[in-house]
């Protein structure tokens, strides 16, 4: 067996697309954690924001040296950056094998192929509006691994167009997979896998199926899937607000296996920066979206990402930022500054902020929101909560980790320590900045 070793960079989308690669590769390739071994190298990369992409030219440079040692050595990026970049990755690393976009990976072992016959690097960067999501199932009769949670990506791409995003531009546009493979996946990933929570990835995903005839909404797929005998528990990621649904609302509140916990992303507090982000709702909708949500589901955890210093953003523009969150009073927010990327229309908007002011505004809503995540950390203790066990504990060996259904980290003390997948009763004790202790109780599922 040849040696394959993926580092991912970005989102849970490219988490679950190098998963997906390595599963195309199994019967050649096997993993390791140790580059220096590795006959393939695979760079999954991020775009998002200018922080991420810098990282992955810090990654391939560091493969240079390599290569020359062991000129086999086949390097490949993909993801986000491979789409934005294509050819110009070769130009500026001449020693990359492979560039492979965000739909191109699902073609590697063609370009594996290639490589070996032409002897010159493969790139695939055509994203498709029609494109196929392929059906990649782990294709053993009982798998070997064994894991509590895993991703299944619903969708691809993104037809919203925010002007800050440069997601529609190196994911193409919205497209939704067909349920019954979305249903098959599952069921295959509880059965053989022992899967007993599983998140449903999309950028988009409450806008799941819109596109189609016959697909299901995403409030009915959620559905669907919850009548999986085994699974325990249904996540997703991420909602826009403007497709939050009533609909979906009450089947997060009453479907005892869809999470309480949605992440909604705000982006900004103020109308005026909404609508140059081009969000299509304004902080009055938002609200009424929160309140309507938190009246069918009291325990329900929000959670959002803010964008700071945003073109033309003012103080005041920020301080309507800040008060949103202590309004909504959301569980957790990942807060960035602003930064322009390449095709989205809002690096040529005017009044670009200076980097002080946004390093002040990311420190000034991380102070708020710490504050706030505290204070609902500590109306947790003393409560019973269900927790979804993860295993060991990594920073305590002696302690269980797992999450509850509002997505907040236990960790938690216990007379058994060999209940990985089950659901558990656990007494909070203490809350920490982030994550909680507490002290097992019951077992609910074994
Ligand atoms: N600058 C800063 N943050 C951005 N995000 C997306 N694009 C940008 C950008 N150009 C943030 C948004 C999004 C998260 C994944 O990344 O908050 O929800
Ligand atoms: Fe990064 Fe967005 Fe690509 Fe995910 S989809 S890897 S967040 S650019």
């Amino acid at each position: 067996m040849k040696k394959l070793y993926i580092k991912t960079f970005g989102c849970q989308m490219n988490e679950n697309d190098s998963e997906k690669v390595y599963l195309l590769l199994k019967d050649e390739y096997e993993l390791t954690e140790n580059p220096l071994e590795a006959d393939l190298i695979l760079i999954n990369t991020c775009s998002v924001r200018e922080k991420p992409e810098h990282k992955l030219y810090s990654e391939i440079g560091r493969f240079k040296e390599l290569k020359k040692k062991k000129p086999k050595l086949i390097i490949g990026a993909m993801g986000c950056v491979a789409q934005q970049e294509g050819e110009k990755l070769l130009e500026r690393f001449p020693y990359l094998d492979l560039v492979l976009g965000t739909q191109g990976f699902y073609r590697i072992r063609e370009a594996l192929e290639e490589i070996a016959k032409k002897g010159k690097p493969a790139v695939y960067t055509e994203l498709k509006e029609d494109f196929k999501i392929p059906l990649i199932l782990s294709n053993e009769k009982s798998s070997k691994r064994h894991r509590v949670k895993a991703y299944i990506n619903i969708m691809q791409g993104c037809d919203n167009f925010c002007t800050y995003c440069i997601v529609p531009y190196v994911r193409g546009r919205e497209i939704s997979r067909p349920p019954e493979e979305i249903l098959k996946e599952a069921e295959e990933l509880v059965k053989k896998e022992g899967v007993k929570e599983i998140t449903l990835l999309g950028q988009n995903v409450n806008s799941y199926g819109k596109k189609e005839k016959d697909y299901p909404d995403f409030a009915d797929l959620l559905e669907r899937l919850s009548q999986i005998d085994g699974l325990l528990r249904i996540r997703f990621t991420t909602s826009h607000p403007k497709d939050l649904s009533e609909k979906l609302m009450k089947v997060i509140a009453e479907n005892p296996k869809v999470c309480k916990h949605i992440h909604l992303p705000l982006q900004a507090g103020s109308n005026r920066i909404l609508k140059k982000m081009n969000r299509k709702y304004t902080r009055e909708e938002y609200l009424e979206k929160v309140e309507r949500l938190r009246e069918l589901c009291p325990e329900i955890a929000i959670t959002s990402d803010i964008i700071v210093g945003f073109p033309g953003e003012t103080e005041e523009d920020f301080l309507e930022t800040i008060d949103m969150l202590e309004r909504v009073r959301f569980h957790e927010v990942f807060s960035f500054k602003y930064s322009d990327r390449p095709y989205a229309v809002a690096r040529n908007f005017e009044n670009k902020v200076p980097e002080e002011i946004k390093e002040e505004r990311l420190k000034k809503v991380h102070e708020v929101q710490a504050r706030i995540t505290k204070e609902i950390y500590n109306s947790y203790v003393n409560k019973e909560v269900e927790v979804l066990v993860e295993g060991i504990s990594e920073k305590d060996p002696t302690k269980l980790t797992g999450r509850t259904t509002t997505n907040v980290v236990v960790n938690f003390k216990s007379p058994r320590l060999d209940l990985e997948g089950a659901l558990v009763k656990v007494v909070i004790t203490e809350a920490g900045k982030h994550s909680l202790k507490g002290e097992y109780k019951e077992t609910l599922v074994l």
